[in-house]
């Protein structure tokens, strides 16, 4: 867990400068599809969380998108890295009442607590998604779970590869690993939603006219096979699956 955390406190060691402006538009770019996702999720099983929790909250990118949409009134945070900890807090978003960094292993709350708990984009970076699954399902009534689905053709190009290892992706889920991550864990899907993500989110590292072509016919071509067959596409290439699951009665699924 120390090598991890030394990865992840570097990642957010950058907080002045051009770069640290760019991360912190992409990662508030990806916060606002995630944030929708969650509220969609919700929105399909009718659940209106009052205590939310987000487990490996980064800089509270999301955490601040969920407070915008009154996703809950009373938002917590915990984090394995102490600099992306201190970030979120130093935002002082309307609702959130602690974040902090912990061992990234026993998260410092009782069983039950929260309505609903928070693992997005988080699972695929740790050795033992299983455990901090059931750490989610320990804390919470109802979890969101929200990966990249890297288990396809394009993503295992060696460059992509290498890739998502320099950002700390050490798992490649497709959609029936997350279902026996979920399963593993005592709970049950009740919703699920994919997403081929918006041209902003291809185009937001192109620099110059022809790349940014480039992203527009990807983001295009990607969404149009989506559309003609959903799970198709994921053994092709990346798309964003986000799922919300309850140990209780299903409500809905899609
Ligand atoms: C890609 S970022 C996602 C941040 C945020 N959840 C989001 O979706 O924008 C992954 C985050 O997971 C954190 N992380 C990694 N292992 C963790 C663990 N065991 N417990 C909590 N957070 C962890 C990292 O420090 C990093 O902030």
């Amino acid at each position: 867990m120390s090598d991890h955390r030394a990865f992840y406190e570097a990642g957010y060691s950058l907080t002045d400068g051009d770069e640290a402006d760019r991360m912190g538009r992409w990662r508030a770019l990806g916060a606002r599809s995630k944030g929708a996702h969650v509220a969609d999720l919700c929105a399909r099983v009718q659940l209106r969380p009052t205590t939310v929790v987000e487990i490996g909250c980064g800089d509270g990118a999301l955490l601040a998108e969920m407070s915008a949409r009154g996703l809950a009134p009373a938002l917590d945070g915990f984090e394995l890295s102490g600099p992306a900890a201190e970030i979120a807090r130093s935002r002082q978003i309307p609702g959130v009442r602690r974040i902090e960094a912990y061992d990234g292993a026993r998260i410092p709350a009782e069983d039950g607590a929260y309505d609903l708990a928070v693992l997005s984009h988080v699972l695929e970076h740790v050795d033992a998604p299983a455990a901090l699954l059931g750490e989610a399902a320990r804390v919470a009534s109802a979890v969101v779970v929200e990966v990249p689905l890297e288990a396809n053709r394009s993503a295992a190009r060696p460059s992509k590869r290498e890739e998502a290892a320099r950002i700390g992706h050490v798992q490649f889920f497709d959609r029936a690993a997350i279902h026996a991550l979920v399963a593993g864990a005592g709970l049950r899907v009740d919703a699920e939603l994919s997403d081929p993500l918006p041209y902003a989110h291809h185009a937001f590292f192109a620099e110059g006219r022809a790349a940014r072509a480039r992203a527009g016919v990807k983001a295009a071509v990607r969404r149009a096979a989506w559309r003609a067959a959903p799970r198709r596409a994921e053994t092709l290439f990346t798309v964003h699956y986000a799922c919300l699951a309850t140990g209780g009665a299903s409500l809905s699924s899609s």
